[in-house]
């Protein structure tokens, strides 16, 4: 019924899917850092992370990764629009950006490429995304379930340069280590994500390093002519979306992702709003249907839902 949309080749460059470090075993930014180094940074961290899950435990609880979470990855993501709560497809240009100043940033959180997949939409201003769509390259989404132990948006959410967690601070973050554009940082034990990383953000370069050991898993949006966004697929680079594995112990990426699929789980609903103009072929067919999937901002945000 779709396109096998992991083998087509993405047309224009801000949607090829980037393969660079699929094959190098060494997950997300660790790579060159001597293991002697590696063991004190952990030995170190582990204080921090011990505190901060103290702090984070009593949410942990009701946000840990339920059993009926472990589900199979899509073999053939749907073509989605995103729409605000009254199905009218949202712009792009509407998507508020955050820049190396800012110090607050709305949730806007879409399920995506299954009815209960949690994922978070970033805008970053000045910045060219590896995979991110629009005319700049600046938009993008990720998985909002942590790598780690599967906590989720809003416990994991993105924070810009002049707001860090208190959460983060605890584990030795200050205004002069926090990222120009901010992480994204899980609350239940700290873990850290480069929103400019595109598929490889894992972060392990402040003073505590992530307990996730793979990236957040990115979606691949499209912006069509007339500024509607798509979610159009899932990077096949860190695809897996830990949760979701059938297989335990199968994070593997790459190709082994992609003989998965869906069965279990909750598709979305079928688009039916107003026309939109027809997707380029290698992104949907006209016989392929047409999902919608809603964008829910915090109240600071510009489509106000349960965020
Ligand atoms: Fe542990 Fe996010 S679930 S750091």
């Amino acid at each position: 019924m779709h396109v096998r949309r992991q083998d087509m080749h993405w047309g224009g460059g801000n949607l090829l899917p980037d393969d660079e470090g699929k094959n190098d075993g060494n997950r997300d930014g660790n790579s060159g850092k001597p293991e002697d180094e590696t063991r004190r940074a952990f030995i170190k961290a582990a204080g921090a992370s011990a505190a901060a899950l103290i702090f984070g435990a009593l949410s942990f609880e009701s946000f840990a990764t339920p059993a009926t979470r472990y589900r199979p990855v899509m073999k053939n993501y749907p073509v989605a629009v995103l729409v605000d709560s009254s199905g009218k497809a949202i712009k792009s240009s509407a998507i508020p950006a955050a820049s190396e100043t800012s110090a607050s940033y709305p949730i806007m959180a879409f399920t995506y490429p299954l009815q209960d997949e949690p994922n978070i939409l970033i805008k970053l201003s000045g910045v060219s995304i590896p995979n991110g769509a629009g005319p700049e390259g600046n938009i993008t989404a990720f998985s909002g379930i942590c790598q780690h132990l599967g906590c989720i948006v809003p416990l994991l959410d993105y924070h810009p340069h002049n707001s860090i967690p208190f959460e983060a601070k605890l584990i030795g973050y200050n205004e002069t280590n926090w990222p120009r554009y901010g992480l994204l940082f899980c609350k239940c034990h700290g873990s850290q994500y480069d929103p400019t990383r595109g598929p490889h953000n894992l972060y392990n370069s402040g003073p505590a390093p992530s307990p996730a050991n793979h990236s957040l898993p990115q979606v691949l949006l499209y912006v069509d002519a007339e500024d509607n966004v798509y979610a159009i697929g899932m990077n096949p680079v860190n695809a897996v979306i830990r949760t979701h594995l059938e297989e335990p112990g199968g994070e593997e990426y790459g190709p082994e992702v992609m003989d998965e699929n869906l069965s279990g789980g909750t598709i979305l609903p079928l688009y039916n709003g107003p026309a939109l103009p027809p997707l380029p072929s290698e992104i949907k067919s006209p016989d392929e249907p047409l999902y919608m999937t809603i964008v829910a901002s915090s109240s600071n945000g510009p489509w106000p839902g349960s965020y």
